[in-house]
């Protein structure tokens, strides 16, 4: 056997970051080790109690420190005694624009035995392919008559061909490998430039993949179509801030924020992808070791997918299924009384039944 070893770096970050963290590593340890290969894990101190102690999330060279890695494997982070904008944008946002991690890749899959607050979800399998670098979220805007009681806040949605031709190639890429189907969702009725361009420019890439077939639906008869028929729907292809609404509207179809992965990828392979859990740093429940941590061990099988270690990624997955079969292994936000170390044994074990 060729013996690989993938060189991690691993953010643990704040709150439940750290801990749903610590429930992972070990999984993908495991799961590479019984194909051969090794895991190689630098860690690295980066989120909240960093900025307290020296004033800056990360290092100004963040980006240079991490491109060495195969992959970031990234906790979360935020916490009350810091203001948000120093660690969302002063490490998370900001790493994935140092490396220009143009996509967001958001698998939701309802598991067998794991309650949901929506009626039906057998059988949902679905991924969100999210523009991760423009729209809402470029930063261009301003304010003005500030403090004059008529305060005007601009927000200025940016929409490049360029960003959206990253983001299709990989949505068509993904949908070629699935069902075949991609559905682009868009709000071409009411605006009208940024999403006829969206339009326009996904149905020209569309002509590279005749394999897949491209339905266009406007995001309001989404989030219905997502409740009411989400077996319907496979790979759906969308803009940074209509993919973060619909991604945690779908989470709900899994069993909630717990259990929602995801992978921040490059259009090339030149640079390492994020891999992170959708949730935040939940202080709520920080420090008493009930996280659910489904949503980063999923994360991990992303990762391992995009090094191709496809059969590692799979029993991971399998793992995780088989330990959620059972309700003793469901955490509170599933409405069990499972620990993140009881979760993080039993898909251990599970693993080791599938070596
Ligand atoms: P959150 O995702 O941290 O928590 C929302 C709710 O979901 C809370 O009730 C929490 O207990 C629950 N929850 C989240 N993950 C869970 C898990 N693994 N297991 C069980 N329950 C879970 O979002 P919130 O409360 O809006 O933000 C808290 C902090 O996290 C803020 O500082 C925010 O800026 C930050 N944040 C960071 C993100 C990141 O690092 N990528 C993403 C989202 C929020
Ligand atoms: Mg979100």
């Amino acid at each position: 056997r060729d013996t690989k070893t993938v060189r991690l770096a691993v953010i643990p970050g704040d709150g439940i970051g750290p801990e749903v963290v610590a429930a992972t590593v070990p999984t993908l340890r495991a799961a590479l080790e019984a194909d051969g290969h090794r895991l190689d894990v630098t860690e690295l101190d980066w989120g909240g109690e960093r900025f307290l102690r020296e004033g800056a999330a990360m290092p100004a060279n963040a980006a240079d420190l991490v491109k060495h890695s195969d992959a970031v494997l990234f906790g979360a982070v935020g916490r009350p005694d810091v203001p948000e904008h120093e660690l969302i944008w002063g490490l998370i946002i900001g790493l994935r624009q140092q490396l220009d991690l143009a996509v967001n890749i958001r698998p939701v899959r309802a598991f067998p035995g794991v309650p949901t607050k929506v009626r039906d979800t057998d059988g949902v399998d679905l991924v969100i392919v999210r523009e991760n670098t423009e729209g809402e979220y470029v930063g261009a805007g301003g304010v003005a008559h500030a403090g004059s009681g008529h305060d005007l806040g601009i927000e200025v949605a940016v929409h490049s061909r360029r960003a959206i031709e990253r983001a299709a190639h990989q949505a068509f890429a993904l949908a070629g490998r699935r069902s075949g189907r991609l559905c682009l969702v868009t709000k071409s009725n009411a605006m009208r430039y940024g999403y006829p361009l969206w339009d326009r420019v996904v149905r020209e890439i569309g002509a590279q993949y005749p394999e897949v077939e491209l339905e266009t639906v406007l995001v309001d008869a989404m989030a219905a179509r997502m409740i009411q028929a989400p077996r319907s729907l496979d790979v759906l292809l969308t803009s940074n801030l209509f993919g973060d609404i619909l991604s945690d509207l779908a989470a709900v179809l899994a069993g909630g924020m717990g259990m929602a992965p995801s992978a921040n990828v490059p259009p090339g392979a030149d640079v390492p992808g994020i891999y992170e859990p959708v949730h935040g740093s939940a202080p709520d429940i920080a420090g008493k070791g009930v996280a659910n941590p489904v949503a980063c061990l999923l994360s991990g099988a992303l990762l391992l997918d995009d090094l191709g270690h496809t059969g590692a990624a799979g029993r991971i997955r399998e793992a995780v299924g088989d330990a959620l079969r059972d309700a003793r292994n469901h955490t509170a936000d599933l409405g069990g009384n499972a620990t993140t170390a009881d979760v993080s044994a039993a898909v251990l074990h599970a693993l080791e039944g599938r070596r």
